[in-house]
């Protein structure tokens, strides 16, 4: 009896407190050999912690960098391969494109070393090694010390600990705070900086399906893209020259022709970039009901003028392409997870975690003085955030979209560095600002600008607080408002050309162009939203944040001791972790069941001639016909992408997943719509990452693009033992 009670009672707090579940998760790789690794093997892995990460000897983590610290690649061959996602090489590809050589439209192969094409300022970053430093981070600091005295103590110890760290001289190291400040990892890493094209499909392959099938299942998308890291002669780091050499890694990934089948162990290894996994309920709701609905209105506004103008004109086409997927990508994102926090009860299930929490609390006399409040006084400061948030959406999402004010700000910093250090600050400060303001005309239409200024200052006239609204924004509008005319008044100002004309100002002596930068509407206007923003929302909205981080720290504190039976993780802040789960499929409404694989068949039901999204490139149509897939295919089909539990977020594009055997089986590269709320309450019902198979992008390399002198760098091995890899 007394058994069935306490078995009774362990299930109903699986329930309600959401013990730490076999998928959810972004688990130290230091920390799985004391954490996870039992789990993952009775999940199914046929390897140990120790083959994942190991500072004494080569291990997987060494075949994984960080992809210029926005995505995440891995090294696939001994001669410093490296397979990343094509929308994380796309700035890469974009750059060495031209109306004649348009590797965008048709793909890049170099045939040889050769042919490889460096990418000033891309890096890749290896982690050497992760420490605990807490002890020493956290020395001296107390509960009763105010937050800038206690993080200037904090930047002191960090200073001394990066000072006596023990690493070799092309290394570097740096020192991130976890758990909201609880716990200090250092890592030391090695940064190579001389990384070169290697090869990329068709965007028709890479980007197949585009915006519509963005964050969608079933998906389709060949997301890869190739290069090569390069050393000096002594195989160290070294900046970019002719005559570097392909690094030789320390390790790199053997890659399985076997794939996974449902129900099959994988995980992930990269860098995922930011979750909320442990903010209070009415952080939660706010999210929901207010900052992702504000955000998503107004991006879809943004939208629907750049699509107007894209869908006329094929020059906008191309210079906003890029700007567009971008915009779209986040405006879809949440709206996937507005869907899944309201799905999922997300907020219910946040009350009931804290009802148990405060139960538990409220019964330990030691608890309850130190954290007896702590939900209500989060719960007050998240009530009174709420006015700043949504004004910092405001201005973040209408004034940081409109392309003038990128401009105009640089201006404006332009005339403050002059009214600071006169002269000298303005030459200091100009050719920063020229640059900035060139990358904007690079990819600028005047009228879509403007018309964006239009759609966009509607909004933030129309759904704001009268107090967050720029007097001098309100004075030009008049009354009635008319931001139609208050557009013209600030664009005719820079002429039909508003590059040459700002360049004709910049091109004049600093006390002229200082003078005239004054009276230009534009900087002056930009210069009002802004105080005003900063005067009536940025103060008080930093001062509320650093007090709710002060209660979160505590919290988070609070929640490890109080929940003793549940394993924690620390929220994603880009810095490598490792994610497992197994090969499943979805139901994502009622009667709707998804099967965890697509295959080329789909490709080709998806195929719509000459569509922008949809269109199959003719090899691989033929390819498709002749069933010619080599040996990467399966029974006369092949295979193009697979989902699976992993807890995964931005940042772990370009991700390799991997199988029991700690095999390269597919490339991460997105998540299921249903599931984008897994930043903020991880469900295993609905939450799936979506990987390329690898056997794909093998096809497409060694059969499609007939660079097959790639594969014949790579280890390619059969672990289920079907058959003998050639
Ligand atoms: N949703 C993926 C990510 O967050 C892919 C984005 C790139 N693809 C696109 N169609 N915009 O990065
Ligand atoms: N595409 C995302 C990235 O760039 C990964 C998808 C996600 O957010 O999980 O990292």
């Amino acid at each position: 009896m007394k058994l069935l009670k306490h078995f009774l009672v362990s299930v109903i707090l699986v329930c309600t407190v959401s013990l730490s579940r076999a998928d959810e998760g972004m688990w130290l790789p230091q920390l799985l050999a004391q954490l996870n690794e039992r789990q993952m093997k009775g999940m199914g892995m046929k390897i140990t912690a120790a083959d994942i990460y190991n500072i004494n000897k080569a291990s997987l983590k060494d075949a994984i960098v960080s992809f210029g610290g926005f995505c995440t690649g891995e090294v696939i061959s001994g001669k410093g391969l490296v397979l990343t996602n094509h929308h994380c090489g796309f700035d890469a590809i974009q750059n060495h494109s031209t109306l004649e050589r348009n590797y965008i439209r048709d793909g890049f192969w170099a045939a040889n070393n050769a042919e490889e094409i460096p990418n000033p300022g891309l890096f890749v970053t290896f982690i050497v090694r992760i420490d605990d430093v807490s002890k020493q981070v956290l020395a001296g600091v107390s509960s009763n010390m105010s937050e800038s005295e206690r993080q200037s103590l904090i930047d002191k110890n960090i200073a001394e600990v990066r000072k006596n760290v023990k690493k070799e001289s092309y290394q570097d190291n740096f020192v991130r705070a976890f758990f909201e400040g609880n716990r200090y990892y250092l890592f030391v890493t090695e940064t190579y900086r001389d990384i070169r094209l290697v090869g990329a499909p068709p965007s028709s392959i890479g980007n197949f399906g585009k915006d519509t099938d963005n964050w969608m299942w079933p998906r389709h998308t060949g997301d890869f893209s190739l290069f090569r890291i390069y050393a000096g002669k002594d195989n160290k780091p070294a900046e970019y020259a002719k005559d570097n050499v392909p690094y030789t890694p320390k390790r790199s990934l053997s890659i399985s022709l076997d794939g996974v089948s449902e129900g099959d162990f994988t995980m992930v290894f990269g860098f995922p970039g930011r979750t909320m996994q442990y903010l209070h309920s009415a952080a939660v709701n706010q999210i929901m009901t207010l900052n992702d609905p504000a955000k998503i209105a107004i991006r879809e506004k943004a939208l629907a003028v750049i699509d107007g103008f894209m869908r006329r004109d094929e020059k906008i086409k191309i210079q906003y392409a890029a700007k567009y997927a971008g915009i779209q990508n986040s405006y879809k994102k949440w709206q996937g997870e507005v869907m899944g926090l309201s799905s999922t009860n997300a907020v219910e299930k946040k009350q009931a975690y804290e009802a148990e929490f405060q139960k538990r609390v409220n019964a330990n006399p030691q608890w309850k003085s130190k954290y007896g409040s702590l939900l209500q006084d989060l719960g007050g400061l998240y009530s009174e955030l709420k006015p700043y948030g949504y004004a910092r959406d405001y201005f973040t999402e209408i004034v940081g979209r409109i392309e003038l004010f990128t401009v105009a700000s640089q201006l404006n910093a332009l005339v403050a560095a002059w009214d600071k250090d006169g002269e000298k600050g303005y030459q200091q400060r100009l050719p920063q600002a020229k640059r900035a303001i060139e990358n904007v005309f690079d990819e600028y239409n005047v009228t879509v600008d403007q018309r964006l200024f239009e759609a966009l200052m509607k909004l933030y006239l129309d759904d704001q607080e009268d107090v967050f609204i720029s007097p001098l924004f309100k004075k030009m509008a008049g009354e009635p408002a008319d931001v139609v005319s208050a557009s013209q008044n600030v664009y005719s100002e820079l002429t039909a050309d508003p590059e040459n004309y700002i360049n004709g100002i910049l091109s004049k002596s600093p006390a002229d162009a200082v003078e005239l930068l004054r009276k230009t509407t534009a900087v002056y206007l930009y210069n009002d939203l802004l105080k005003t923003y900063q005067s009536q929302a940025q103060g008080r909205l930093n001062d509320i944040q650093s007090k709710i981080n002060r209660f979160q720290r505590q919290y988070m504190e609070a929640q490890m001791e109080v929940f003793k039976e549940k394993t924690f993780y620390p929220d994603a802040i880009s810095t490598l972790r490792v994610t497992y789960g197994n090969v499943k499929g979805y139901n994502p409404r009622d009667a709707v069941t998804y099967d965890p694989f697509t295959w080329l068949d789909g490709i080709m039901e998806k195929y719509q001639p000459g569509d922008y999204e949809f269109d199959v490139p003719e090899k691989l149509r033929s390819l498709y016909a002749g069933k010619d897939y080599g040996q990467y295919g399966i029974n006369g089909k092949m295979p193009v992408c697979f989902i699976a539990r992993n807890h995964t977020t931005g940042g772990n594009s370009g991700s390799p997943a991997l199988d029991a055997w700690g095999n390269l089986v597919g490339l991460n590269f997105d998540r299921v719509w249903e599931g984008t709320m897994s930043d903020i309450n991880y469900d295993p019902s609905i939450c799936r990452n979506i990987m390329v198979d690898i056997r794909y992008i093998l096809f497409i390399i060694d059969k499609y693009a007939g660079a097959g002198h790639l594969v014949k760098e790579m280890n390619l091995v059969r672990p289920k033992g079907k058959k003998p890899v050639k």
